[in-house]
């Protein structure tokens, strides 16, 4: 089912889905900017072929990452930047899940995921700056490769935002790439980058890990799940 869904982008679809993100990069002239953030325009065109393109990381790495993104939690959870839902198959059968992200394109994907999974999940539209959601409403929050997509000048309002929203004593868990420490592989790493950073508004080199003091967080987990260059983090409210 997953399979059908990925490749009915066919190959015309995806044709059309990189011109169509081409032209738009190049009309992309305003970094994001706060809570004035409006659906970034790479993922309003990459949506279509974001699963496409992932494949072979999803199956060759982020398969046996994202159980552990989720393991062991419980109550109101949220998956911050939900995306296409690719977390949907791990979720804790113990959660009440909500999936957050800015771009209605890449929520269209995830509620078709969804349905093809016959699973319960609340997705919402929304900047994960300024979520509206009431103080402490969840229980844990998670998020996978959404920080790398922010702008530095978005990290810690992203981080004091998830404090603010997860419960007193809540674990609020990051997993994101970072540069290896590896001369070969940080140079391999440095060659992709203008890919990554074309493709996906990311970067390898968030170093979100930076912004949790001033974010009122406390690092109480800490460990890479694949080489030197995916990191799981785990924070909690001082
Ligand atoms: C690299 S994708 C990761 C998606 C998913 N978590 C995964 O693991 O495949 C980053 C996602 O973050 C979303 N995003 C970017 N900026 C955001 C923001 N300010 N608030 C909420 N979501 C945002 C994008 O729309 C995109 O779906």
């Amino acid at each position: 089912m997953r399979n059908g869904f990925i490749l009915r982008a066919g190959y015309g679809g995806a044709r059309r889905a990189v011109a169509a993100h081409l032209k738009n990069r190049s009309k992309q002239t305003e970094p994001l900017k706060g809570s004035t953030l409006t659906e970034p325009k790479t993922y309003r065109t990459i949506a279509r072929l974001y699963d496409l393109l992932d494949l072979p990381f999803e199956y060759f790495r982020y398969r046996r990452i994202r159980p552990q993104l989720w393991q062991g939690l419980a109550g109101w959870v949220l998956d911050a930047g939900v995306g296409t839902g690719r977390n949907m198959p791990y979720y804790p059968k113990a959660a009440e899940m909500t999936g957050l992200d800015l771009s209605p394109a890449m929520l269209k994907r995830a509620r078709q995921r969804r349905q093809a999974l016959g699973i319960a999940v609340t997705l919402q539209q929304g900047n994960i700056c300024a979520t509206g959601f009431p103080d402490g409403h969840f229980d844990a929050v998670a998020s996978s490769f959404l920080f790398c997509v922010l702008d530095d000048s978005l990290q810690l309002a992203a981080l004091s935002e998830l404090r603010r929203i997860c419960k007193p004593g809540g674990e609020i868990r990051v997993l994101e790439y970072e540069l290896s420490a590896h001369p070969l592989r940080r140079a391999i790493m440095r060659l992709w980058a203008p890919w990554v950073a074309f493709a996906y508004g990311a970067r390898f080199d968030r170093n979100t890990g930076q912004y949790a003091q001033a974010a009122g967080l406390e690092i109480v987990g800490d460990r890479f799940v694949h080489g030197d260059t995916i990191r799981l983090l785990t924070l909690r409210a001082t």
